[in-house]
This record gives C-alpha cells, sequence and structure tokens, in this order.
C-alpha cells in the first residue's frame, strides 16, 4: 500500500474532503466513520478516479471499544499508517446544565479519547519507523472558552494543548503532529450541533477550502493552521488582552440565537 492515510469522521464535511486530497495526491486511505454508505460510495469515487485504494471500517468511534476495534481493523491490513487524521467529531449547543449530560460525555469520548487511543498507538509505530505525519481537527474554540458550547470548546482546547506537546516530543523522531483550528465551516455540523440562528451558522467558508488548508498545514509540519486570516489575527493578538469577562460575554453573544 501506499502512504497510507487513516482519516476519521470522513463520510462528510472536511474529513471526507481531506479523504478525496490525498487520494488525489495517489495515497491509498482507510476511511472511517458511522454512516457505511457513505464512506462505501466515497471509496467507489476515490478509487475510479485516481486508482488508488480505500478500506472502509464503519463503527461508533466514540463508543466503548471503538477506538480498540478501529486499530485492529486498520493494523490487520498489515500496512504502516504515514498519516493519521484525527477529524471526527461534534458539538452541541445550549447552557451546559440545560444539556443532557450524556451527549457532553459522548462528546468528549469522542472528540477527546478517541483522538488519545488513536494517537497514542499510531504515533509509537510511525516513532519507530522514524517518520509520519499527523492532524488533529482542533477548532478556533480551542483559543476560548465557549459560552453555551462550553464542553465543545473545551475539548479542542484539549486537541490544541494536546497535538502542540506531542508535535514536540515527536519532531525529533520524525514525525509532526499539527492542530488544524478552522473557524466556522459550512459543513453538517452546524446542523448536528445545532447551531442555526447564531452569527456561527451563517458561515459560507467550505469544507474543500479549509481541508485544502490543513493538508497543506500539515505536509509543511506547521504547529497550529487557522484558516481564517481575520481570526487568526484577533485569537492572537486581541483576545488574550482583552478583560476575560468581556471576551466571555462576546463569544456568548456570537452563539446565542437570535430570538
Ligand atoms: N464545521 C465547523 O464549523 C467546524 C469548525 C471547527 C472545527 N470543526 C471540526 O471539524 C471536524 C469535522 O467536522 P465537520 O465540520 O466536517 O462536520 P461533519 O460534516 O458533521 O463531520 C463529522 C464527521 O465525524 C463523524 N462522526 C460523528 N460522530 C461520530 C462517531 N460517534 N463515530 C464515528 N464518526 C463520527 C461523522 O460521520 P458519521 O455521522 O457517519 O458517523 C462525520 O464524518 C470536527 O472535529 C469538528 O469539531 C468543525
Amino acid at each position: 500500500m501506499t502512504n497510507l492515510a487513516l482519516i476519521t469522521g470522513a463520510s462528510s464535511g472536511i474529513g471526507l474532503e481531506l479523504a478525496r486530497i490525498h487520494a488525489a495526491r495517489g495515497g491509498d486511505l482507510v476511511i472511517t466513520a458511522r454512516r457505511e454508505s457513505a464512506l462505501v460510495a466515497l471509496k467507489a469515487e476515490l478509487e475510479a478516479a485516481h486508482g488508488v485504494t480505500v478500506h472502509v471500517v464503519a463503527l461508533d468511534l466514540g463508543a466503548a471499544g471503538g477506538a480498540e476495534a478501529l486499530i485492529a481493523a486498520v493494523d490487520g491490513l498489515g500496512s504502516p499508517v504515514e498519516v493519521l487524521i484525527n477529524n471526527a467529531g461534534f458539538g452541541g449547543h445550549g447552557e451546559f446544565i440545560a444539556r443532557d449530560l450524556a451527549d457532553d460525555l459522548a462528546m468528549i469520548d469522542l472528540n477527546v479519547r478517541a483522538l488519545v487511543i488513536l494517537s497514542h498507538h499510531f504515533a509509537r509505530q510511525m516513532a519507530g519507523r522514524g517518520r509520519g505525519r499527523i492532524l488533529n481537527v482542533s477548532s478556533t474554540a480551542s483559543y476560548l472558552p465557549g459560552p453555551m458550547m462550553a464542553t465543545y470548546y473545551a475539548t479542542k482546547a484539549y486537541v490544541s494543548s494536546f497535538s502542540q506537546a506531542l508535535d514536540e516530543e515527536l519532531r525529533g523522531k520524525g514525525v509532526t503532529v499539527t492542530a488544524l483550528e478552522p473557524g466556522p465551516v459550512a459543513t453538517e455540523f452546524m446542523d448536528v450541533a445545532a447551531l442555526g440562528g447564531t452569527q456561527l451558522g451563517r458561515t459560507r467558508i467550505t469544507a474543500q477550502s479549509v481541508a485544502a488548508f490543513g493538508y497543506a498545514a500539515m505536509l509543511k509540519g506547521k504547529l497550529r493552521a487557522i484558516n481564517d486570516p481575520m481570526m487568526r489575527f484577533a485569537l492572537n493578538w486581541l483576545a488574550p488582552f482583552a478583560p476575560r469577562r468581556m471576551v466571555l460575554r462576546t463569544v456568548r453573544r456570537f452563539q446565542t440565537k437570535a430570538g
């Protein structure tokens, strides 16, 4: 197998577009998500268009044993994973105490726990071989606390912090870790997170553009990559110096539904 990439959450949105980019470069793929029919359709598209080999593993990555089952399926192929893209994730809107706790715990299981399990397994293999690329799809949400999406923002803060520390540990072993930190993107994420009616829900940024930006950042071994230059400036040079309560009120306003 050639330049095998494992991409989680490849049935839609940013993950699907990342799979298209990797296949167009001649790389083989393992694509995973819960919706098997979408994965099978993507496999047919990419194999026909690019002559690559695409393996489908349909499972719930957030469920107990999900990440371990994915690892067993990938290891069973007998080919090393050269590129790991931890992209699967979801958000949820609403005041924390009004939300169903089970939904927030499932978010932590997918956005954080599964990402940590996959990173541990495949980064070890990559370090042993002396090369590899990891792209963790975080968010601009990683820079701030997120009233009305408190758990989601905290999961992405974890992903960006974890990714940067891993990069420092692994870079000398030939492995880079990049945190892709998109601003709002027009994908199914908006419906899943129930963000209709908020300012975030009005974005026109496409999954294709964010995937292309993120894939290029991964190849360059960038540490953190925000696709939107205005947000990059605001999050790095304005938000850290603004009074924290003002920042919290501003984030809350962005995420409050028009009444
Ligand atoms: N859209 C945005 O505004 C935005 C902004 C910043 C960061 N992000 C991040 O970008 C990543 C991709 O999101 P997206 O915008 O492309 O949204 P999306 O279109 O909803 O894609 C999410 C992907 O994750 C998969 N997934 C969800 N739950 C899963 C589970 N339990 N097990 C396995 N796979 C699961 C989904 O597939 P199935 O439903 O088939 O399982 C889908 O392929 C996420 O980590 C998200 O947090 C998104």
